[in-house]
């Protein structure tokens, strides 16, 4: 009874942040045709019965929250209402989340998180190379960004004029500065500037490219490392950037591990998963150039690429142009850093055996293989309705296969009855 008051207290204190978040969000019409090309916008098209939608909302205040103090409005369309909307800016799934700035349009493809979203629009929000005016900036882009881009130099020649160029095709996937040596001071080396380095985990890397007068060699080149560097070196593989490391072109090479609803592994697949990485944190240089490492947290993706269960933890490797896949032989709790190597050279030397690909029988395998799971999913969590949901129809289905082919037969039958009683009239 005492605690009573606090508890309600607390959920007016919830409601009341709740309203806040959610009341930064601009509920937009289909006047927003009219205004999107001024200022930036981010905006989520959704539809009221979509449970997409609906896990997004409480996300899209915390989004709006974040964002307010900045030049970016955030708001979400009902796409059932306004549909000339949706159709307008070709809408075809929900939720979508697109960000506007002047006569541009970008699509966001990544997890659907507060922190993914936000700095999806930080990046685009600004111009694709920010300039470092203060060395104190440092610190704090070392804290918020992963992985950045920096040149160190000043803004004319080729090699900033190629910078500029491939950071605005990669904008929306990663960060881009531009400073001094005298600001930058002991944030980055200080010789034969202008250069170009990315930073991830307190190390960086120089860009050493092609003939800095060879223009094209030079774009080639640049954007060749940068689309190759723009991850760490051993991210969390998601649904959402998946797709962004097949473009690599590399051999992903994934350790298999799941994680409970509050993002906890069990100790076995957490040393499992930090023996993987130490094979690519020891030997970057000699493996970099071919296999992008990385983690999955989520089996069903794993098994979706596999099409089959895999065992947990497990190791998988991707060849990203012909999306075959590669499973050692060995037993993956048995698996060594030594292992590990020889299993990376045969695929590098094609002498592992492959399975899988992007053949269109393989493809209708996999939807077979993700129906299945997603039925016995659903079976597992809710056996009636799922009897419901397929059982019924596949039962209705079945009455009128038999009543198609068994017609004849009960036509048949009938005659003969007919017949054998006029028999009788006789
Ligand atoms: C730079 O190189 C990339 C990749 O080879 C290419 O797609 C792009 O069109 C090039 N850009 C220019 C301006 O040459
Ligand atoms: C992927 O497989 C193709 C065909 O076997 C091969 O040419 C290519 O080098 C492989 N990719 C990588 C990154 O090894
Ligand atoms: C490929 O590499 C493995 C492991 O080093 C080796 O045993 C095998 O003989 C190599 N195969 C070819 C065809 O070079």
């Amino acid at each position: 009874m005492v605690s009573l008051p606090k508890i309600t207290f607390f959920g007016a204190f919830c409601a009341i942040f709740a309203s806040t978040a959610a009341s930064r969000v601009l509920e937009l019409s289909d006047r927003f045709m009219d205004i999107h090309k001024e200022g930036q916008w981010l905006v989520m098209m959704y539809a009221p019965w979509c449970a997409h939608c609906k896990r997004l909302e409480p996300i899209w205040g915390h989004v709006a929250q974040h964002l307010h103090a900045t030049s970016i409005r955030v708001g979400r369309i009902d796409c059932t209402r306004f549909t000339n909307v949706a159709r307008a800016f070709k809408i075809n799934g929900f939720p979508t989340i697109l960000f506007f700035k002047g006569d541009q349009e970008f699509v966001y493809n990544g997890d659907r998180t507060k922190d993914e979203i936000v700095r999806f629009a930080l990046r685009l929000s600004g111009p694709p190379v920010q300039e470092i005016t203060r060395t104190q900036s440092f610190e704090a882009i070392k804290k918020a960004q992963d992985v950045y881009f920096l040149y160190i130099g000043e803004r004319t020649g080729h090699l900033w004029e190629t910078y500029n160029k491939v950071a605005d095709t990669f904008q929306p996937h990663a960060f881009f500065y531009q400073s001094y040596t005298n600001v930058a001071g002991k944030h980055a080396p200080s010789e034969n500037t202008p250069a170009v380095f990315v930073y991830k985990e307190n190390s960086h890397y120089h860009f050493t490219g092609e003939d800095r007068n060879d223009r094209e060699a030079l774009n080639d080149s640049m954007y060749k490392w940068v689309n190759a560097e723009r991850f760490p070196t051993f991210p969390k593989v998601t649904r959402g950037n998946i797709n962004q490391l097949f473009l690599t072109n590399k051999n992903l090479v994934l350790a298999v591990v799941e994680e409970n609803q509050l993002e906890e592994i069990q100790p076995d697949m957490i040393e499992f998963r930090d023996m993987v990485q130490a094979v690519i944190m020891k030997k970057r240089d000699k493996y970099h150039d071919h296999f992008q490492f990385g983690w999955i947290a989520n089996p069903d993706l794993a098994n979706s690429i596999a099409m089959m269960i895999v065992p947990l933890p497990s190791l998988i490797v991707i060849n990203t142009t012909t999306s075959h896949h590669y499973i050692p032989e060995d037993e993956p709790r048995k698996l060594t850093p030594h292992a590990i190597e020889l299993f990376l050279e045969q695929i590098y030397n094609e002498s592992a055996p492959t399975y899988g690909g992007n053949g269109w029988l393989v493809r209708m395998y996999r939807s077979w293989f993700e129906f299945r799971t997603t039925l016995s999913e659903m079976w597992k969590g809710n056996p009636i309705l799922t009897m419901v949901l397929f059982g019924l129809p596949f039962g209705f289905l079945l009455l009128i296969c038999y009543s198609i082919c068994c017609a004849d037969i009960l036509d048949a039958d009938d005659d003969e009855e007919e017949e054998s009683s006029h028999m009788k009239k006789d």
